[in-house]
């Protein structure tokens, strides 16, 4: 049986003003549906682990939010990080406090910060995922591109492991240049890393040694006090000394290198809701191609009134009626103290009007 991990850290400030260092997306039933992004990633798990084998990784100003919203999983199963060291050391802590617990744990490690639609394909791929881990490979998930995205990972795939359809991973390039992506996304021979991994924890730790000695020192120590008095002295003491950097920079992009990784394709309906035009295209819209988001609180006044409008994100949220006439491609978001107007292809860029806002203080 798998041990999941998932990763609830970042704020996800493309997503703003919906998404805040408060109550960032994870946190959100961004679908119009009643469970969060990270209550969805958690039971998308339910047949492939037990909520007592379910880990989260989070920041301390999310940790009871967190507890609120997993009723099944035990608190002690929430590991409460004293400030973002970014994935690689989020993951390495939950791999020592799982090795420490069973040697021979598989885990796999999820955003909780994406969506899936095809649950049930999602959990095969991860089955053939686990078999590649038993034989010792770390395992990705690929996506076939549909356009030379730059902020993703790129898997070039080799030959099949076994009998497939897991594949090896020749090379793993995170985040390239946009003219490297498009030549990727031309040649054929590329997927998308989907940022899960599943992996033997013992496996990982000991290519985490290999590349990252001062991490894996670091998080050695941790786990080893990890229940005990100790805890908090020692976390406090080392986790700021660890070095910030993710995991597809600190471990993946070399272990591809030294032939160690493997990956399976997939096609389980994943979007990683960077920002929201990508949001608007994973849900349904209007036959003039307008999406409202957010879930219908049964309010008697309508919440949003468009006329003559085309190719729009709405995002009501303040109670307030939204109106919009005579407009198209643009992404409006309503929320009680800030609303956020932007053309839908200039979606990318809300993260650079939060940096704005930051310097303004
Ligand atoms: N707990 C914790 N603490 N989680 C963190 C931290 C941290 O400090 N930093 C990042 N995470 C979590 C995020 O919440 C997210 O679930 C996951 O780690 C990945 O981090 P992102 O910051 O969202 O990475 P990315 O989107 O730039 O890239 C990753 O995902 C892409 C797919 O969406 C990479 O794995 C890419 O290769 C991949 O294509
Ligand atoms: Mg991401």
């Amino acid at each position: 049986m798998l041990y999941g991990v998932v990763l609830a850290g970042g704020t996800g400030t493309r997503l703003w003003p919906l998404s805040r260092a408060g109550h960032p997306k994870f946190l959100h039933p961004l679908t119009g549906t009643e469970a969060s992004l990270l209550q969805a990633t958690v039971d998308r798990l339910d047949t492939l682990t037990s909520p007592d084998r379910v880990f989260v990784v989070t920041g301390v100003a999310h940790a009871a939010a967190v507890s609120r919203q997993l009723t099944a999983m035990p608190d002690e199963n929430v590991l409460v990080e004293p400030s973002p060291r970014d994935s690689c050391a989020a993951i390495a802590l939950a791999a020592a406090v799982i090795a420490r617990r069973d040697p021979e744990a598989i885990m796999g490690s999820f955003a909780s910060d994406h969506l899936i639609t095809d649950k049930e394909e999602f959990a095969r791929v991860i089955r053939r995922a686990m078999a590649g881990a038993k034989a010792g490979l770390l395992m990705t998930l690929g996506i076939t591109p549909t356009r030379p995205e730059t902020g993703y990972g790129y898997l070039q795939c080799g030959g099949a492991v076994g009998d497939g359809p897991a594949l090896k991973v020749e090379e793993f390039k995170e985040k390239p240049s946009y003219e490297v992506a498009e030549g990727y996304v031309k040649s054929g021979n590329y997927l998308w890393n989907a940022g899960m991994f599943v992996w033997r924890a013992d496996v990982f730790l000991a290519e985490l040694a290999r590349q990252q000695p001062q991490l894996a020192a670091g998080v050695r120590r941790i786990a080893a006090a990890w229940g005990t008095a100790e805890q908090e002295e020692v976390l406090g003491e080392v986790w700021p000394t660890l070095p910030r950097i993710s995991v597809d920079y600190a471990v993946m992009e070399g272990a591809a290198g030294a032939g160690r990784v493997g990956t399976v394709p997939g096609d389980f309906g994943w979007n990683d809701v960077g920002d929201f035009h990508t949001l608007g295209e994973v849900l349904t819209a209007d036959p003039a191609g307008n999406v409202v988001v957010g879930h219908d609180t049964g309010a008697e006044r309508p919440t949003v009134l468009l006329r003559e409008a085309e190719n729009l994100v709405v995002v009501p949220g303040s109670g307030r009626l939204v109106a919009a006439m005579g407009v198209r491609d643009l992404v409006i978001v309503d929320t009680t103290d800030a609303v956020l107007i932007c053309p839908r292809d200039r979606a990318q860029e809300v993260k650079s009007l939060v940096d704005q806002l930051k310097e303004l203080g």
